[in-house]
């Protein structure tokens, strides 16, 4: 019998597609026209508190939203990929395994794009806040570094989506849907865990901690 219940808190979505949108235009905004790399830089720091704001989520956060439920043994992961192409994997009312490794690599490749990112330069305009801390050969790896990140991130961004748009189409499963309102269709799934839900101010206590602490290294040491 199919149920819908709440799985996804506010923040969890809310940083989601904040996060798509901020990728898409820091991806933008370094091809087009940004030419002091102030969007850019601005919109880098705004990922990097996000992200690590939905990293500390991941402990003290809702039931769905914690490592806890979501971080399995990597065997689990292979386990459920081979599942999925025998075409009978579980159903699961938060991360599936495979999905919740991804998840975790996305936020770690976006933090590590960040904080190069304030250590590149692009030799003529823009060099980011933290590279007079380091010697120029040292600016022009990890300049590097932030250019194979990115390719990296959208390599783990189409498996992703791939997978999202399988599941969605292929088998079925709303989850697209479960992202953006919070409410997700099981059929299999057992609906009767007790799933508990933190307030949203908690998440925006934790975004402005962080946000503020960064503004304030900014400020003190560049
Ligand atoms: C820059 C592009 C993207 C990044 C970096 C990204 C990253 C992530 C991350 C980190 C999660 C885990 C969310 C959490 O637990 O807080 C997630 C989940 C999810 N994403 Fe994305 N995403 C991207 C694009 C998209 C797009 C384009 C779609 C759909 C059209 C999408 C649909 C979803 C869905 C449905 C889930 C939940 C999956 C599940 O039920 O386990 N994402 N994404
Ligand atoms: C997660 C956030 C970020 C993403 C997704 C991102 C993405 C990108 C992309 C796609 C490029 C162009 C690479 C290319 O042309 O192949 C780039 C270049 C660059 N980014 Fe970022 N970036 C981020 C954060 C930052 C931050 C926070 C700063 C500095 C404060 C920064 C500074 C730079 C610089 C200086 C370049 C130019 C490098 C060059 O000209 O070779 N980025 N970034």
């Amino acid at each position: 019998m199919k149920k819908s219940i709440k799985v996804w808190d506010l923040f969890v979505r809310l940083s989601h597609w904040l996060i798509v949108l901020l990728v898409a235009s820091a991806w933008l905004s370094s091809e087009f026209g940004d030419a002091e790399f102030k969007w850019h830089s601005w919109n880098g720091y705004a990922l990097f508190v996000l992200v690590l704001s939905r990293l500390l989520w991941g402990f003290f956060g809702s039931t769905t939203a914690r490592y806890r439920s979501f971080i399995k043994a990597p065997k689990s992961a292979f386990v459920y990929l081979q599942d999925m192409r025998k075409g009978k994997e579980a159903e699961y009312v938060g991360h599936n395994p495979a999905g919740g490794w991804m998840a975790l690599m996305l936020w770690l490749v976006l933090l590590a794009q960040a904080v190069t990112g304030m250590f590149s330069s692009d030799d003529v305009i823009f060099d980011g806040p933290f590279s007079f801390y380091v010697s120029s050969a040292t600016v022009s790896s990890i300049t590097g570094i932030h250019h194979f990140l990115f390719n990296l991130l959208i390599l783990l961004v189409m498996f992703h989506v791939f997978a999202v748009f399988y599941h969605q189409y292929v088998k079925k499963e709303k989850l697209i849907e479960a992202m953006i309102t919070g409410n997700k269709t099981l059929s299999n799934a057992n609906t009767d865990l007790k799933l508990e839900f933190r307030p949203f101010y908690f998440a925006v206590l934790i975004v402005a901690v962080i946000g503020v602490g960064f503004w304030l290294v900014l400020r003190s040491y560049t």
